[in-house]
C-alpha cells in the first residue's frame, strides 16, 4: 500500500470519506448567476481575514491619546484612541492602508453581491416550496450583513462617520417604549458615550460575525439538502449514470438534478470565482481610495459636517427619514405612546418591508415542490413586483441624496423633498403598470404559452 493510500485509509476510517466522495458527486447547474451567492460567500471569507489583521491594531476605545504617528497635522495631539488607531493602521503599519481598504471594498462587494444573489433567487422563483425556508434565513443574513457595515462604519469616530451613525442611534430612541433601553444596549446610552464604540466593536467582531457563520451554515446545509434549482432544460439529456452506462434525463423530470459534480468541476469553477473576487478586491484596495478619515478629523460632538451621508446601501433607509414630513408623527391616545415620523421612516417602513420580503414566498405560494428557475419574463405579476421594489428602493436612495440633488438642480431641499416624496409614491406603481402590461402583451402571449407543455 502506497503512502498516500495508507493515508486515504486513515482518513476514510475517521471520516467516511465514501460520504464525502458521494458529495463530490452532487451536480451543480452550470448558471453563471448562481455565482454570486459564492461571491457572498468568498467575500465573507475575505471580510473575516482582513477584520482579524485590523484587530491587531485597532483600539475600541474613545479616551485620549497622544498621536505619535506620522500624519504632520495630528502630531502631538490628544485623539480618541480609536481614531488615533486607525491612523496608524493606514499611515504607520506595513499592508495596513492596503487591508483597510480591501475591507472596505470587501464589505461593499459583500452587501452588494448580496442584493444581486438575492434579486437573482427572486426573480427566477427559486424561494418557491420547498426553499421558503432559505429565503428566510438568507433574508436575516442580509440583515446581518447591513448590521455588520453599520457598526463597522462608525468604529473609525472620525467625525463624518460618526454623525451618520449617530442617526442611527437617533432612530433608536425614537423607537415607542423599547427604544431608550435598546439605545443603552448597543450605543451604550447617549451617543457618542464612552461605551458607543467599545458595544459597536464588540457587536461588529463578534456577535454579527458568529450569527452570519451560524446563520451561514443553515443556508448551506438547506442548500445541499435541497440541491440547486436548475434552468428549464430545452431538451432530454444524456448523463452518464452511476453504473457507467448512459441515461437519458427527461426535460420535464425535476427529481434530477443535470450539471458539474461538485467535485472537481464545480470546485475548479469555484476557484476561479475565489481568485477573480480576490483579484478585484485587491485592485480595488489598490488603485481606490476609502473613507479619508485624516481630513475629516476625529469626531467633534459639538459640530456637524456639512455632507452627512451613510454608504450607499443604507441610503434608502436615509430617503425615508429625509422625505417623511414631521407631521406624520402622532400619539396613541389612552396608553400616550408617541409615534415620530423619525421612526416611522427609519425603522417602521423598513420593517414592513422586511416582513414583506421574509413572506414573498408565502404570498407568491406554490403547492407543489418546484425545482426548475422561472423565466421572469413569464411571471407578470411577480417580475413586476420585483422591478417596482427596485424602483422604490432607488427613488429612495435617491431622497437619501437630497442635499446633492438640490446642489445639481439649483432647487431648495425644501422645493425638492415633496416633489422626491411624489416620484416614490408614483415611481414604483408606474414601473408596476408598465412592466405588467409589457409582459401580459398579446403579441408576447401569456404566460401559459410561452411556458409551452410540450
Ligand atoms: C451572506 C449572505 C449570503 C450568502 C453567502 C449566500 C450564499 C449562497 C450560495 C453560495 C448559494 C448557492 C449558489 C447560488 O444559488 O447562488 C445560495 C443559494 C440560495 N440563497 Fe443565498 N446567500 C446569502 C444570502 C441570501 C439572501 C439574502 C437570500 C434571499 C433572501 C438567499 C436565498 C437563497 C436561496 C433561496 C438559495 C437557493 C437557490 C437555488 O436553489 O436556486 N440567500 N446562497
Amino acid at each position: 500500500m502506497s503512502l498516500a493510500q495508507m493515508l486515504y485509509q486513515w482518513a476514510d476510517d475517521r471520516f467516511d470519506l465514501d460520504d464525502a466522495e458521494e458529495f463530490g458527486g452532487k451536480a451543480f447547474p452550470a448558471e453563471d448567476s448562481f455565482l454570486l451567492g459564492e461571491i457572498a460567500l468568498f467575500c465573507f471569507v475575505m471580510l473575516a481575514l482582513t477584520g482579524i489583521f485590523l484587530g491587531f491594531f485597532f483600539e475600541p476605545s474613545t479616551s485620549a491619546t497622544t498621536y505619535e504617528g506620522s500624519v504632520a497635522k495630528f502630531q502631538g495631539e490628544e485623539l480618541p484612541a480609536a481614531f488615533a488607531s486607525v491612523l496608524q493602521i493606514t499611515y504607520d503599519v506595513p499592508f495596513g492602508m492596503f487591508i483597510r481598504r480591501f475591507h472596505h471594498w470587501a464589505a461593499h462587494l459583500f452587501v452588494a453581491s448580496i442584493g444581486l444573489h438575492m434579486l437573482r433567487v427572486f426573480f427566477t422563483g427559486s424561494y418557491r416550496n420547498p426553499r421558503e425556508p432559505n429565503w428566510i434565513v438568507g433574508t436575516v443574513l442580509a440583515i446581518l450583513a447591513i448590521g455588520a457595515a453599520y457598526t463597522g462604519y462608525a468604529l473609525p469616530f472620525d467625525e463624518f462617520a460618526a454623525t451618520a451613525t449617530g442617526i442611527g442611534f437617533n432612530v433608536t430612541t425614537a423607537i415607542p417604549v423599547v427604544g431608550d433601553i435598546l439605545a443603552k444596549v448597543v450605543f451604550g446610552g447617549s451617543f457618542p458615550s464612552s461605551a458607543t464604540i467599545p458595544r459597536l466593536y464588540f457587536l461588529h467582531v463578534l456577535v454579527i460575525p458568529v450569527l452570519i457563520v451560524a446563520f451561514l451554515a443553515v443556508h448551506m446545509v438547506i442548500l445541499i439538502r435541497q440541491k440547486h434549482t436548475e434552468a428549464q432544460r430545452e431538451d432530454d439529456i444524456a448523463s452518464p449514470a452511476s453504473d457507467g452506462g448512459d441515461r437519458a434525463v427527461d426535460r420535464e423530470d425535476d427529481t434530477v438534478v443535470v450539471g458539474l459534480p461538485a467535485f472537481p468541476n464545480q470546485a475548479a469553477v469555484s476557484a476561479v470565482v475565489f481568485f477573480l473576487t480576490l483579484a478585484t478586491l485587491s485592485l480595488l484596495a489598490g488603485f481606490l481610495p476609502v473613507h479619508n478619515i485624516a481630513a475629516y478629523g476625529p469626531n467633534n460632538p459639538a459640530g456637524t459636517p456639512d455632507l452627512i451621508m451613510p454608504d450607499w446601501f443604507l441610503m434608502w433607509l436615509y430617503g425615508f427619514l429625509k422625505l417623511l414630513p414631521s407631521w406624520l408623527s402622532f400619539t396613541i391616545p389612552v396608553v400616550g405612546i408617541h409615534v415620530s415620523a423619525e421612526f416611522i421612516g427609519g425603522l417602521g417602513i423598513p420593517g414592513l418591508i422586511f416582513l414583506v420580503i421574509f413572506a414573498w414566498p408565502f404570498i407568491d405560494r406554490e403547492e407543489e415542490p418546484v425545482h426548475f428557475t422561472a423565466d421572469p419574463l413569464n411571471r407578470p405579476w411577480q417580475t413586476s413586483v420585483g422591478v417596482s421594489a427596485v424602483v422604490f428602493i432607488m427613488l429612495a436612495s435617491l431622497g437619501g441624496m437630497n442635499n446633492l440633488a438640490a446642489r445639481a438642480t439649483g432647487l431648495s431641499t425644501g422645493t425638492l423633498n415633496p416633489l422626491l416624496l411624489a416620484a416614490l409614491i408614483l415611481g414604483p406603481v408606474l414601473a408596476f403598470g408598465i412592466v405588467y402590461r409589457t409582459l401580459r402583451e398579446p403579441s408576447t402571449g401569456s404566460a401559459g404559452e410561452v411556458l409551452g407543455d410540450d
